[in-house]
């Protein structure tokens, strides 16, 4: 019998997951990785597709889901609205209620967060959040396996944002939720983040717009293009705005020694962060890109494959 809409779970925002879960989801991205550099032969998705459908570019959200279903024996679709009637018109109810009596789970990048949710609410299947204006979800569980990889559980620890107060500020303030952190966010006056998710954090956040005092004693100092891919032609206004944001030498000097350094890429040397930050030795981008692929392999298998 084929699950009715709303009968399974979704990741549509980091609160899909509870913090018992979350952490076993960090824990079994990193053990996948593991089986994957010992060569391990795992494919508990034989048969199941991914649709994934992108309204905005991607390099690797599209690259470690595909290669994730892949290394599943599964498959992935790649859809764009170029070339679907999803580009026409079609309302996203029926192209939910289509694309998904025919795949196994849904992977979505798209502009409003509405949209998943509307998907979601009209899917036979999961739907997973492959970015939003508002949220990066995906992104976070990576940056967050990452985090704890290579320094342990993040409870209890400080973290930085700084920059702009958009959809990764956003999926960190989630994280730092469920996860149990408190998160300072540098960022220039007027790029604050969404108020209600500030006032639902009260004590947790804190607002700040000196990236000094932001990054101070910080464990983690992350950060991200100063323009998203829905702000693209608002750059050039930003730049003057952002510069003192840029993550130099001395903001990663302000945080605690061993501080690491996250971006969740594409990054612009020069912009948000010196190039002698991005690649130099407290930066794990690297890792954190790569992590991708094993915490979302970690996720299709959550959402797919029954517990035992
Ligand atoms: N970080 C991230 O989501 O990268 P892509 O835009 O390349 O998918
Ligand atoms: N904030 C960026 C993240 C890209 C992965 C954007 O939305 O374009």
């Amino acid at each position: 019998m084929p699950a009715t809409p709303t009968a399974c779970r979704h990741l549509l925002s980091l609160f899909d997951l509870s913090p018992e879960e979350a952490r076993t989801l960090l824990a079994r991205g990193t053990e996948l990785k593991a089986m994957r550099c010992r060569g391990e032969d795992y494919r508990p998705l034989r048969h199941c597709t991914l649709a994934m459908i992108f309204e905005k570019s991607s390099t690797r959200t599209r690259v470690s889901f595909e290669a994730g279903m892949a290394q599943f024996g599964g498959h992935a679709i790649f859809l764009s609205p170029r070339d679907t009637q999803l580009g026409r018109g079609e309302p996203i109810e029926d192209a939910a209620r289509v694309i998904s009596r025919m795949v196994d789970v849904v992977m979505i990048r798209t502009f409003d967060q509405e949209t998943v949710e509307c998907f979601a609410a009209h899917s036979r299947v999961p739907v997973i959040n492959g970015l939003t204006n508002r949220l990066h979800p995906c992104q976070l569980l990576a940056d967050m396996q990452t985090y704890f990889e290579h320094r342990g559980d993040i409870r209890g620890r400080r973290v930085a944002w700084i920059g702009d107060g958009n959809n990764m500020c956003q999926s960190y303030m989630e994280a730092a939720r469920l996860l149990d952190f408190s998160l300072r966010i540098g960022c220039p006056a007027g790029f604050e983040p969404d108020a209600q998710l500030l006032s639902a954090g009260a004590g947790r956040f804190t607002v700040v717009h000196d990236p000094l005092e932001a990054a101070r004693d910080a464990d983690l100092i992350a950060t991200d293009v100063w323009a998203s891919m829905h702000q693209e032609g608002e750059l050039e206004n930003r730049l003057d705005l952002f510069s003192p944001f840029q993550v130099t030498d001395a903001v990663m000097a302000a945080a605690a020694p061993d501080a690491l350094f996250m971006h969740c890429l594409p990054a612009h040397r020069g912009e948000e962060v010196a190039a002698s930050v991005i690649d130099g030795p407290q930066s794990v981008v690297w890792d954190e890109a790569e992590n991708r692929l094993h915490v979302q392999k970690a996720l299709l298998e959550f959402l797919l494959v029954p517990g035992p």
